[in-house]
């Protein structure tokens, strides 16, 4: 039996009409770009996620880098976050020219330590970016409590946790700003790059409108006003006909990114989102059938926090031999993925921060020890039978 890390075909089959037929709409219509799909989808993603809004944009790493500016963090500035996460936490906090600030994780949940924040806050710090690795939220209470403290932003980086809950608020809702990515792995994947912030601050939203395109049109006139502490009027754009050239449109305000999301990514997203929340229940179904025949093996099954929802966007397993059961699990046509071999504060892009081996020292054990085993919605009982049975059977 050959079984994937991720089975993004059997998901494809299982919503193959209404996706097909979304997709040759709009290849007929032919508004590929701020159509109406993504109107949509940005009003069913807010709604979804329980905030006021909800801007699209081409990739989780710009919903980084674009919320991070609307925050107005920037050269000089420094922004504590995890060093066991994608790369892409770190590298948008460096994109815009702030520096980032590593704090270890739990050896349990993989989650920033708050225990470990208040020690590593100066007075350049300004924002803390707490990861939800691997669809577990991170301990969102103490983090708020230590912003409020010593004034910081939070921003999510809910790019693994889409439908995620901590105490029963959705992620998306436990900052001041949460950054989503729908690269067509994530739990809510579409077919290429996307992502999406959601913010439930009208002025934060309306910055990132306007990052987002441009900084052009009358989002850009109204976030300059914003970021500027300008009063005057703002004319609107009523142009409702998009084939006509539209002046304001060639007006820009900001310095900002093209990072749109386009129809189509949009329009498969509205076909995909009625059914996040089953898929993230099944992915929920196949982590406790896992926990409860992999621990009376020597590997450790992950942890989860009483008081929240994991979506288990990955399956992670510890073992003090793991490239061993790597190569014995490939044998067996049973893909795995090592998330992540190289913590952030030891990667040669971050060389200059200054950080050394023994820095972060859970982050490091975990680096060396952890590795995911197939994880999607449609695996079915005998591929699952099959997994479980052919790791009981490593060793012996
Ligand atoms: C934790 C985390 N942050 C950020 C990103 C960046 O998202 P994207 O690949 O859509 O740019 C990802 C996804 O790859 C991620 O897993």
């Amino acid at each position: 039996m050959q079984i994937p890390l991720i089975n993004l075909k059997k998901q494809y089959e299982t919503i193959k009409e209404k996706a097909d037929n979304k997709i040759f709409e709009v290849l007929h219509s032919v508004q590929y770009i701020m159509g109406q799909n993504v109107k949509e989808f940005e009003k069913e993603f807010a709604s979804y996620i329980g905030v006021k809004h909800a801007i699209t944009v081409g990739n989780g790493t710009d919903a980084l880098i674009i919320a991070l500016k609307a925050l107005r963090i920037g050269e000089q500035d420094e922004v504590i976050t995890s060093p066991f996460t994608f790369f892409s936490t770190a590298e948008a906090i460096t994109a815009v020219g702030a520096v980032p600030v590593f704090v270890d994780v739990k050896p349990d949940t993989f989650n920033i330590d708050t225990a470990g924040i208040e020690s590593k806050i100066t007075d350049k710090t300004k924002a803390i970016i707490p990861v939800h690795i691997f669809g577990q939220p991170a301990d969102m209470d103490e983090i708020n409590t230590i912003a409020k403290k010593y004034n910081l932003k939070v921003i999510e980086d809910a790019c693994q946790a889409v439908g995620a809950e901590y105490k029963g608020k959705k992620t998306g809702t436990l900052g001041d700003i949460t950054c989503f990515s729908f690269f067509p792995t994530k739990n809510l994947g579409c077919a290429g790059d996307g992502g999406a912030i959601v913010t439930d601050n009208d002025e934060l939203a309306t910055i990132c409108r306007a990052l987002k395109a441009h900084g052009s049109g009358e989002n850009g006139q109204k976030a300059y006003n914003i970021l500027n502490n300008i009063t005057e009027e703002v004319v609107e754009d009523k142009s409702d006909d998009n084939t006509v050239y539209n002046p304001l449109k060639y007006y820009n305000y900001l310095i900002g990114h093209n990072s749109r999301l386009d129809e189509l990514q949009a329009a498969l997203l509205r076909v995909k989102l009625p059914e996040l929340d089953k898929w993230n229940e099944l992915r929920r179904e196949h982590a406790y059938l896992y926990d409860r025949e992999l621990k009376e093996t020597d590997l450790v099954v992950p942890y989860e926090d009483d008081f929240v929802k994991h979506v288990y966007h990955m399956y992670i397993l510890q073992s003090e031999k793991r490239a061993e059961i790597i190569n014995y699990l490939k044998e067996n046509g049973i893909a795995t993925g090592v998330y992540y071999p190289v913590p952030l504060h030891l990667q040669k892009a971050f060389l200059n921060l200054g950080y050394k081996e023994g820095d972060m020292p859970n982050a490091e054990h975990l680096s060396h020890r952890t590795f995911a085993i197939p994880m999607f919605a449609e695996l079915t009982e005998e591929e699952q039978k099959y997994i479980i049975d052919t790791i009981k059977r490593f060793g012996k």
